[in-house]
């Protein structure tokens, strides 16, 4: 696989899984640029570290305005855009609780980035994609959305919705040569899970690993092939998909 003169854009990229999702596609040639609320100079430097060329970001997913601003920046930058990874998401963050006691701001700031944060950043590359007679978008979903993690509804819902806006965009795009998948991962090691999870985060493992056929906890690495696979030309006729990357789990 290589995304040699490919430009990625892939958001919520300042740490975690995003990050480690343009630290590979620079590894395999594209040019990668990582947007997120944080400061995106680490994942930069990664990307550069691997000889590749990069630009960073300051872009908010649920503005129209700054999603806009990301998509310019990028074709200015280097010339078009050939991918969207969207990553960013509230998660770490979230507090979670029984379904009837969750904070009913925080259940509209979640689907304010989560969902309406897909949606504004599909329609801020596509002009582009369409320039380009192609692209490949892939979204992030969860093994929430399709296991039905207890406690989460905000989070689960969201995710969820992913999924929707995948199979929707999918069929609205697919003939302009423009892809939609979703990666639905189950839990994984990063900062934010052991946020969210904080001293429960051990027995949570053991519980999650039990579920699973192939009993290995998740690292950032273990994700990042399949994202990497339904970005590139390999995946050319799989569209409106969701990959489950959860140790068997759920299998659709
Ligand atoms: N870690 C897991 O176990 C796991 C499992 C399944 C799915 N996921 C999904 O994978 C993705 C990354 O997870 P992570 O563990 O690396 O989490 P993370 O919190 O480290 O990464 C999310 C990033 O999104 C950014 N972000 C939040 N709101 C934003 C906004 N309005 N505009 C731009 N950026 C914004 C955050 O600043 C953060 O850097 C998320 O979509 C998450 O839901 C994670």
């Amino acid at each position: 696989m290589n995304f040699d003169n490919k430009v990625v854009i892939v958001t919520g990229a300042a740490r975690g899984l995003g990050q480690e999702y343009a630290r590979q596609f620079a590894r395999l040639g594209a040019r990668v640029v990582a947007c997120d609320l944080r400061d995106c100079s680490d994942t930069l430097a990664a990307v550069e570290d691997e000889g590749a060329k990069g630009l960073a970001l300051n872009t908010d997913v649920t503005s129209a305005e700054s999603t806009k601003e990301m998509a310019a920046a990028a074709v200015d930058a280097f010339g078009g855009i050939d991918i969207l990874v969207n990553n960013a998401a509230l998660y770490g963050s979230l507090t979670f609780a029984p379904f009837d006691k969750l904070d009913e701001s925080e259940w509209d700031s979640t689907m304010d980035v989560n969902v309406k944060g897909v949606w504004q950043c599909c329609k801020a590359v596509v002009p582009s994609m369409r320039e380009r007679e192609g692209g490949a978008i892939v979204n992030i979903s969860s093994l929430a959305a399709t296991y039905g993690m207890p406690n989460g509804l905000h989070y689960t819902a969201s995710k969820a919705a992913v999924i929707g806006i995948t199979r929707g965009l999918a069929r609205e795009i697919g003939r302009f040569n423009i892809r939609v998948n979703t990666v639905a991962p189950n839990v994984v090691n990063t900062d934010a899970t052991s946020e969210v999870f904080g001293e429960k985060r051990d027995k949570i493992v053991e519980v999650t690993l039990s579920q699973q056929a192939v009993r290995k906890p998740l690292e950032t690495e273990d994700i990042v092939g399949t994202v990497l696979f339904l970005s590139s030309d390999m995946s050319k006729l799989t569209t409106g998909q969701t990959l489950m990357v959860d140790g068997g789990t759920v299998m659709l």
